[in-house]
């Protein structure tokens, strides 16, 4: 068996959804495994580097593994929220998505100046929402050197993007 066959085993593909042609990578299977959700959450937290301060999810399925993880490293939960959604003073960035275009936000004051933050997210494909999540908390003042994912699709060439922006990405698991 080969690293995180155990974790990418419990991840369902469903043809054509949201469209036609894309194949959409369902971890609400992975979600409902004790087992596969503890294995992840283990997993992930193994593959970070160094001292972090925040771990910042992104809206929706990202908050799903931030939450854990910040819990496991210490930390607490910045997030990356569909703009329109946050109360207070924010700032946003528009992305492109693999189907379609929307605007991510977060709290203009919702991390010190220099704190270093790693960013998660359930999958990551073109990297547009994860490059816009990035140029985020940098506006903010966060450090961003590291991402993780639990799923990458790399020939879509999000984590290559990433690692352009002088971000370390990983992800426990890849489709191609
Ligand atoms: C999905 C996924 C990532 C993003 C990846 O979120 O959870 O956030 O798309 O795509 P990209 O790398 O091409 O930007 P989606 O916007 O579908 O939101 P959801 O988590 O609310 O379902
Ligand atoms: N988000 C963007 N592309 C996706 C895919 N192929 N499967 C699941 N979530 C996605």
């Amino acid at each position: 068996m080969s690293d995180n066959d155990d974790i990418r085993s419990r991840i369902r593909t469903i043809p054509d959804f949201p469209k036609p042609g894309i194949m959409f990578r369902d971890i609400t299977t992975l979600l409902l495994d004790p087992e596969g959700l503890r294995l992840t959450i283990d997993r992930m937290a193994e593959k970070v580097a160094g001292d972090i301060d925040l771990v910042a999810g992104i809206d929706a399925r990202g908050f799903l593994f931030a939450a854990p993880l910040a819990i496991k490293l210490g930390t607490g939960v910045l997030l990356v929220r569909k703009d329109g959604k946050l109360p207070g003073a924010t700032i946003a960035e528009e992305y492109a998505l693999e189907y379609g275009t929307d605007r991510i936000a977060i709290h203009a004051d919702a991390c010190a100046p220099g704190a270093h933050v790693l960013l998660v997210d359930d999958l990551i494909a073109t990297g547009g929402t994860a490059r816009a999540a990035v140029r985020l908390l940098r506006k903010a003042g966060a450090t961003v050197t590291q991402a993780g994912f639990v799923v990458d699709l790399p020939e879509l060439g999000g984590a290559d993007a990433l690692r352009g922006d002088g971000v370390d990405a990983f992800a426990l698991t890849a489709f191609e």
